[in-house]
């Protein structure tokens, strides 16, 4: 999904991050996890899917049931995709993207049943591959206004309260997706993320759908990427996935990213959106990178004074220890010397009854 001029330019910084939590710093630099909210259908999978280039399922109706939470792991040298899905007590490891699908169903249908129904427990989806983005990714199910048959009543608030368990941390940044074909302001998804960010500071809104435009409203949408209409201080950005048919056609994620282009070049109203930069996947990318990036930068001087505190206690733990023998061998000498006579010493005072009062 990248370019390589930005890979150049984050890579120091997570690869920083990779050698912390090698010596264990992580639980102190808690990295950001991006949450996807919005109404069903409304192309949360479909943006995942485009960001991590691992095909989730789907399609219309409710299919995300349980959040899935997808831990991309950019990993070197010549090693093959790899992956790992785990909820309850499950952990299966497994070698081929195109199983996804089928392990994250059979997932949902273990936690949630079969069926329409919904559960909050996590399903944890860790990709290890050379050509992802380090980025933790969480897919929610959507917000539905109406029951469906076997749906309960207050399906609606179940979904509500899941979504908001977890854009409520501070640490998330809370992508936020309406189809261009619906009235933003009414949208559901967008409220929540304002309720939990009023400034909008860890909110970013994606437009999909912009080849279901209804004909008339493209300047009202051209409005709203610019920021003119509900402004947030991340702003908008607008793409295009795969629509059902090219689905069905199989097009490849590769082929969808170039059609993509092709669509904002030749578009009348949206083309100059691509100059701007605030059209395509590969842009939205872009913008999270560099959120994480700075992210990692503004807690840098917090990992530091997190090292000098672990350092200093370190230091005074070693006060507390007695001297080892000295590095120069003729004080070392000295020194066993020394020490082979206060225990000489030591014994013969026990040997005559004296109580030893221990201080070496
Ligand atoms: P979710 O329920 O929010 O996760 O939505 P999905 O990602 O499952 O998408 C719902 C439907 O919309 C699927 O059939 C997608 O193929 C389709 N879709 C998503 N994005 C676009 C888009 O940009 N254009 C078109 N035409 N269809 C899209
Ligand atoms: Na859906
Ligand atoms: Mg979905």
């Amino acid at each position: 999904v990248f370019h390589s001029h930005l890979e150049e330019r984050v890579r120091p910084y997570i690869d920083l991050i990779d050698s912390l939590r090698l010596i264990g710093i992580d639980e102190d630099l808690a990295l950001p996890t991006i949450a996807v909210i919005g109404d069903q259908s409304s192309g949360k999978s479909s943006v995942l899917e485009a960001l991590s280039g691992v095909a989730l399922p789907r399609g219309s109706g409710i299919v995300t049931r349980c959040p899935l939470e997808l831990k991309l792991r950019k990993i070197k040298g010549g090693i093959k995709w790899q992956a790992v899905i785990s909820y309850k007590e499950e952990f299966i490891e497994f070698e081929d993207p195109l199983l996804v699908e089928g392990y994250v169903e059979a997932a949902q249908n273990e936690l949630a049943g079969e069926g329409v129904g919904i559960c909050d427990e996590l399903i944890t989806l860790e990709i290890m591959a050379p050509d992802v983005c380090d980025l933790t990714l969480i897919d929610l199910p959507g917000i539905a206004r109406v029951p469906v048959r076997g749906q309960p009543e207050d399906i609606g608030h179940q979904i509500k309260s899941l979504i908001r368990k977890y854009i409520d941390k501070e640490q998330t940044i809370n992508l936020v997706v309406v189809p261009c074909n619906v009235d933003i302001a009414t949208t559901e998804a967008l409220k929540m993320a304002q309720e939990v960010d009023p400034e909008g500071k860890r909110t970013l809104a994606i437009l999909t759908k912009p080849d279901l435009i209804d004909r008339g409203t493209e300047k009202n949408i051209l409005d709203i990427v610019r920021n003119k209409v509900i402004p947030l201080s991340k702003g908008y950005v607008i793409v295009k996935c795969r629509g059902q048919k090219q689905i069905d056609d199989k097009t490849s994620l590769t082929d969808a990213t170039r059609v993509e282009r092709e669509f904002f070049r030749r578009h009348e109203f949206f083309s100059c959106l691509l100059y701007e930069e605030k059209a395509t996947i590969q842009c939205l990318a872009t913008k999270l990178t560099q959120d994480l990036v700075d992210h990692i930068k503004k807690s840098l001087p917090l990992i530091s004074e997190e090292i000098k505190k672990q350092l200093w206690s370190l230091r005074k733990e070693l006060g507390h220890c007695e001297a080892g023998p000295p590095l120069d061998p003729q004080m070392r000498k000295a020194f066993f010397i020394d020490t082979l006579t206060k225990f000489n010493d030591k014994i013969n005072r026990l040997a005559t009854g004296e109580v030893v009062n221990d201080e070496n």
